[in-house]
């Protein structure tokens, strides 16, 4: 009670403050996301991502190193696939010399403990972009989940770490779990986007990858039949321990900032590690603001990616963790 307890003497400094403090982001946190194309030094910055880049492969290299120095141990794998490649088949997916397969052995030649993880989903192959076989206007589950798996298998024989099913098809864990298994790959992990919402934050990833759903007579506008309804909180915790029992060891909520009472939620009630992922659209708004001379960049992303983990996230997906890492060391 007032005037014995004062909350104020514990904010008197910072020396004080930070001994308070709960909450302290670290290079341990971040998953880092990279774009991958095919080509030689390219470097091509993403028009609604200012600051973000697609990289080939010669330049994967000495990025992954220089994330490595700066204490940054896990990146996400992302590959922009020529049209003339794309199908509704998912065939080039599963190439074992594709560019997601090679990049993977790229990334591990360069920095052998790096922790790759491999986006497994088919949008990015999809002439249809959707993360699925599409017949008569549906997205397959059953058809898709199998050739997920069959990606991930070839992911897993790149030597990925762990592959990342970003997909939301039902079922989709257990079959990749049970290949991974039948073939061997007992310490390839999952890193399952369990609670994926249908979200309009991901707008510039879908720039950067050329992978936005077509607009063509009988296929679907949006992704609203298997990423969630945004409306819905007690689903996210249905998927999620559905894909824990299927085998998946890190679980996600995605997008971040407008879900971290999911996070939350998820956080109080499963016990795997909880990752989040900031996603392209909360990037994208803070580098507009501050563009404009609105926001104070450097602040604000340090803001939110703390609230992220007070929320919850044992660890980070950010196009921001370079910034965050340069920030806090
Ligand atoms: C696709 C995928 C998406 C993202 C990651 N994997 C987009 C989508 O579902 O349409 C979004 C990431 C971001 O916006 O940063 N499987």
């Amino acid at each position: 009670m007032f005037p014995l307890r004062r909350n104020r003497r514990l904010r008197t400094n910072e020396a004080i403050r930070s001994m308070v403090r709960e909450t302290i982001i670290s290079p341990n946190d971040f998953i880092v996301p990279l774009f991958i194309v095919e080509g030689k030094n390219v470097k091509e910055e993403i028009g609604s991502m200012p600051g973000y880049f697609r990289y080939s492969l010669d330049n994967i290299e000495k990025e992954v190193k220089e994330l490595w120095k700066l204490g940054l141990k896990s990146v996400l794998l992302f590959v922009k696939v020529a049209d003339d490649l794309k199908d509704n088949a998912g065939k080039e997916a599963i190439n074992p010399e594709g560019l997601m397969q090679r990049a993977v052995k790229t990334v591990k030649n360069a920095v052998p403990d790096m922790i790759v993880m491999t986006d497994v989903a088919l949008d990015p192959y999809s002439q249809y972009g959707h993360d699925g076989i599409i017949d008569d206007g549906k997205v397959l589950n059953d058809d898709t989940s199998a050739v997920l798996a069959e990606m991930s298998l070839s992911h897993a024989k790149a030597g990925a770490d762990f592959v990342a099913p970003s997909d939301m098809m039902d079922g989709r864990i257990f079959e990749i779990r049970s290949l991974l298994e039948d073939e061997g790959f007992h310490d390839t992990g999952i890193m399952s986007y369990s609670a994926k919402y249908a979200s309009a934050f991901y707008g510039p990833f879908r720039d950067a990858l050329d992978s936005a759903p077509v607009d063509a007579k009988n296929i679907p506008k949006n992704k609203k039949t298997y990423q969630m309804d945004p409306s819905n909180r007690d689903e996210a915790i249905r998927e999620t321990l559905m894909d824990i029992d299927e085998g998946a060891d890190i679980v996600m909520v995605k997008p971040g900032l407008c879900y971290l009472d999911i996070v939350r939620d998820i956080k109080n009630t499963v016990n795997v590690p909880v990752s989040v992922y900031q996603v392209s659209g909360e990037y994208a708004m803070i580098k507009a603001a501050s563009e404009k001379g609105w926001l104070d960049h450097d602040a604000v992303i340090l803001e939110q990616l703390t609230a992220i983990k007070r929320a919850g996230a044992d660890m980070i997906a950010s196009y921001f963790a370079k910034d965050a890492v340069k920030l806090i060391s």
